[in-house]
C-alpha cells in the first residue's frame, strides 16, 4: 500500500528504501532469541550477561538530592546549556580523578543529556561533506552514524588483540589521512575492555597534530578501572587540550543511565561550537538532575563501591570462562569481558559467526551475551548481571558454567 511518506524520507535514512531492509540487526536478533527462549523454557531463569547498563540504581545520596531539588521553583526553568554549578563540579571532578588542572568551567565544559547526544552533535560541529571520520571497530556507532548523515565518510580502524585493542595509527592510508578531520576513540573500551596507556595517547596527540585531525575521546567508562590501573584522561596528556575533546558520562560510573547526564570538556572554541549545536537541539537537562549529578561527582566513593563489585564478579567470571575453554583475561577497565567465540561444539555444530554463538547460547542455555563480528569473532559478557548479594553472584556464575558445560563448546 502506498504511504504518503514513501517518497518523503531523506536520502540519509535510505530515501525510498527506508524501512524496507530485511536485514535483522544483531540486537533485534538477540531480543527475538531471548523472547523465544523464555517462551520455550518458562521455568528457567535467563542469565543476562548482555546488558550494557549497571544493575544497581543510583546511589541513595543522589536520589535524595533529586527528590529535594525536583519541586523547587527555581529549578523549573529550561536550563539551556547548563548551570554553572554543574560545570564547576565537573571541573573539580576532572582534577580529583584525573589530575586535570587549569580547566575553566565556563569555557571548557558544557553538559549534555547523556554522552550519546554529545557524540551525535560533535560531527555537526566539524564534518563537512567529504570529510572523513576515523573510528574504531568494534565500537559505539553514534559518531560514525552522524558523520554519514552529514555526507562525511567513515574509515574503520580495527581493534585487534595483537595490538592490545588499540588502533594502528600507521595503518591509515595517506589518501584517507588527507581527508580525515575527526577521530573517535573510546577507552576503557566498549566492547573489548581494553584501556589506553599515556604513551598511546601521546602518539594520538602527535598523529592528530601531524595530520590536522580533531580527536574525540569517549570516556563513558573512564573511571571504572581495576587492579591498579588508574583512570586516565586523554586530556591529561601534553598537547591533548589543543587537539581534542573528552566526553564524560555519569551513566556507567554512577549507575545513572536513565538519568541522562554527561559533559564534554576541551578547547574553548570547540566547546563553543558544541554549545551552539546543542542550543539549537535541546534546552538542557532538568536543573534538579544536574544538581543531583553534582552530588554524585562530589562523592567518588560511589564509583569505588561499584568497582569493587565489578572486580569481584570479573574474578568469578574469568575463572569460569577459562574452565569452559575460553581464553579470558580480566580487563583493566569497563564492565565487559571480550573473548574469542567458540568455533563449534563437540556434537559437530559449526559456528560461522559470533552472532550464531550468541543465538545458540540464548536458545540452548538461556544465557544472553553480545556478539561482535567486526574484527574477528568475539563474544562480550557483561558483569552487570542481576544479583543482589555476593552469594547470588556466585550462584549466577556457577549456574552459567553448569549450563555452558553441557554445550561442549569447541575452541
Ligand atoms: C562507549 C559508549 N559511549 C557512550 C555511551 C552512551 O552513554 P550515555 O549516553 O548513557 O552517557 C555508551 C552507552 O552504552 C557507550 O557504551
Amino acid at each position: 500500500m502506498v504511504n504518503f511518506f514513501d517518497d518523503k524520507i531523506s536520502e540519509r535514512l535510505g530515501g525510498i528504501n527506508f524501512g524496507k531492509s530485511t536485514v535483522v540487526y544483531k540486537f533485534e536478533l538477540i531480543k527475538r532469541a531471548k523472547a523465544a527462549a523464555r517462551k520455550a523454557h518458562p521455568g528457567v531463569e535467563l542469565i543476562d550477561m548482555g546488558v550494557g547498563e549497571p544493575d544497581w540504581p543510583a546511589d541513595g545520596l543522589v536520589v535524595k538530592a533529586l527528590s529535594e531539588e525536583a519541586g523547587k521553583p527555581e529549578n523549573r526553568w529550561y536550563s539551556d546549556n547548563g548551570i554553572p554549578e554543574f560545570q564547576e563540579a565537573a571541573a573539580r571532578y576532572l582534577e580529583k580523578i584525573y589530575g586535570l588542572k587549569g580547566i575553566i568551567p565556563s569555557e571548557n565544559i558544557v553538559h549534555g543529556i547523556g554522552s550519546k547526544p554529545i557524540l551525535a552533535m560533535l560531527p555537526i560541529c566539524f564534518i563537512n561533506p567529504g570529510d572523513v571520520l576515523l573510528t574504531t571497530v568494534p565500537g559505539y556507532p553514534v559518531t560514525a552514524t552522524y558523520t554519514r548523515y552529514l555526507g562525511g565518510d567513515v574509515y574503520n580502524l580495527p581493534l585487534t588483540e595483537a595490538n592490545s585493542f588499540l588502533p594502528d595509527l600507521d595503518s591509515v592510508p595517506p589518501a584517507v589521512l588527507k581527508k580525515a578531520k575527526l577521530m573517535y576513540l573510546n577507552y576503557p573500551n566498549n566492547p573489548t575492555g581494553a584501556v589506553a596507556t599515556a604513551d598511546f595517547f601521546k602518539q594520538v596527540v602527535a598523529f592528530a597534530r601531524k595530520n590536522n585531525i580533531v580527536v574525540i575521546h569517549d570516556a563513558a567508562y573512564s573511571n571504572l578501572t581495576y587492579d591498579g590501573y588508574k583512570p586516565l584522561s586523554f586530556l591529561s596528556v601534553e598537547g591533548a587540550m589543543e587537539v581534542g575533546l573528552e566526553v564524560h558520562s555519569l551513566s556507567k560510573a554512577f549507575n545513572m543511565t536513565g538519568w541522562r547526564i554527561g559533559f564534554v570538556c576541551g578547547n574553548s572554541k570547540a566547546i563553543k561550537a558544541y554549545a551552539t549545536v546543542k542550543d539549537n537541539s535541546d534546552s538542557g537537562q532538568f536543573r534538579a538532575i544536574q544538581k543531583a549529578a553534582i552530588e554524585a561527582i562530589n562523592n567518588p566513593e560511589i564509583t569505588e563501591r561499584t568497582k569493587e563489585k565489578y572486580s569481584r564478579r570479573f574474578n568469578l567470571l574469568v575463572t569460569a570462562l577459562n574452565e569452559l575453554g575460553f581464553d579470558a583475561k580480566k580487563p583493566k577497565g569497563s564492565f565487559y569481558i571480550y573473548v574469542k567465540a567458540p568455533v563449534g561444539t563437540e556434537t559437530r555444530r559449526v559456528f560461522n559467526t559470533a552472532s550464531e554463538v550468541s543465538e545458540y547460547l540464548i536458545t540452548e542455555s538461556l544465557i544472553s551475551t553480545v556478539p561482535w563480528d567486526d574484527a574477528g569473532k568475539y563474544i562480550r559478557f557483561s558483569v552487570t548481571f542481576e544479583a543482589d548479594t555476593q552469594k547470588k553472584e556466585t550462584e549466577v556464575i556457577n549456574e552459567m558454567k553448569a549450563r555452558m558445560k553441557k554445550l561442549k563448546l569447541k575452541f
